[in-house]
């Protein structure tokens, strides 16, 4: 079965086509990161429409990438939600136009579910049931999953998410945006141990999360001290080693509850390299693997939609009913309600 697969929820225009024997055949992404820079963050009316203008040509790329055309594909997934409504729908109608016009079935994939299931994209590849830590710009997750769809959370943020931290750190200290990235690199550069950040909700004794009290306590320090690059760095390094510490250690005792023995890491704050660092280390200690998305397949991207509908077009029977002129986009989108597939 082949799969084209569509991701527009944000500011990334993500396609590609996996192959259920053969795996990914091509895949092609934009990202509006430039035209978003200039104004500090994701406008919302300009990433729908900059996705239109990409994915048709997209697609059209991604298919010759991989030497097929419209009529090799057997079926389309596109994120239906969480994300930019406006940004969503524009992935959603290319795909259920596709799918009307080519008679064959769509599903809608929730884009954690994407980001989630990721790493099995990758060799050697975790088996279920697994610890996933979902780490993106608007998710901060610890996540029990047994197969898809079967998905019980642990543990999440009660504020900001890491990414969002990361990214409102970055602006203090005026790094651009996405600030995740930079804020990384700037930190490399910092000298261990001249500042140390609180670590928030450490010992609260379950798995939630809280970082806007960082964030807050990177401003402190902002406002406090003479500006220099030196200090920007050290800052960039303070909360970077709080952020991951937490994030770590809170992962690990999401291991220990579950008594499993594998860690999936995703979303793009997984590509921090502090954070796999630690996390490869802390897991080797108590005989645990953690398993990683390549790097490209972090943020967002078409591969982990193609692959996610795949999964789940391979266990619905009666892919007939999917085959519709109808479909709608879920701006918010509980993860913890998606059902695995058949169960309806
Ligand atoms: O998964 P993603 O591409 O989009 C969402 O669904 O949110 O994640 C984007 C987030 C941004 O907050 C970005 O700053 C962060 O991931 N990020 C990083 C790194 N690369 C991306 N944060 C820390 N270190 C990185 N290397
Ligand atoms: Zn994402």
């Amino acid at each position: 079965m082949i799969v084209l697969g569509i991701e527009t929820s944000c500011d990334e225009t993500g396609i590609a086509i996996y192959d259920t024997t053969q795996g990914l055949l091509g895949h092609a992404l934009y990202s509006q990161i430039e035209m978003h820079s200039e104004y500090g963050g994701v406008v919302p009316e300009l990433a729908s429409r900059d996705h239109i203008r990409r994915v048709i040509p997209l697609i059209q790329r991604s298919l010759s990438a991989a030497s097929l055309n419209l009529q090799n594909l057997n079926a389309i997934a596109y994120t239906q939600g969480p994300g930019l409504a406006g940004a969503l729908l524009v992935g959603a109608s290319i795909g259920s136009a596709l799918s009307f016009a080519l008679n064959i079935p769509k599903i809608g994939i929730h884009h954690l579910e994407g980001h989630l299931l990721s790493p099995l994209l990758s060799t050697p590849s975790p088996t279920f049931p697994f610890v996933a830590l979902l780490v993106s710009g608007g998710h901060t997750q610890l996540m029990e999953v047994c197969g898809v769809g079967r998905y019980n959370l642990l543990g999440e943020t009660v504020d900001d998410a890491a990414g969002e931290a990361f990214d409102k750190t970055a602006k203090l200290l005026e790094l651009g945006y996405p600030g995740g990235p930079a804020l990384s690199k700037l930190a490399q550069q910092g000298q261990p141990g001249r500042f140390k950040l609180p670590r928030p909700m450490l010992h609260s004794g379950d798995l939630n999360f809280s970082f806007s009290g960082l964030k807050t306590a990177a401003l402190t320090l902002v406002r406090k001290h003479e500006i220099t690059p030196q200090t920007r760095a050290d800052i960039a390094l303070a909360f970077q080693e709080a952020a991951v510490d937490v994030l770590a250690k809170k992962s690990l005792s999401a291991l220990a509850q579950t008594g499993f023995k594998q860690l999936v890491v995703a979303g793009g704050v997984g590509a921090n390299q502090q954070l796999r660092e630690e996390l490869t280390m802390q897991a080797k200690l108590i005989g645990a693997t953690v398993f990683y998305p390549e790097l490209e397949f972090c943020t967002d991207n078409g591969a982990m939609i193609a692959f996610a509908g795949a999964m789940r077009l391979k266990e619905i029977n009666d892919k007939k009913l999917l085959i519709t002129n109808s479909f709608t986009v879920k701006a918010r989108w509980d993860l913890g309600l998606l059902e695995p597939p058949n169960s309806s």
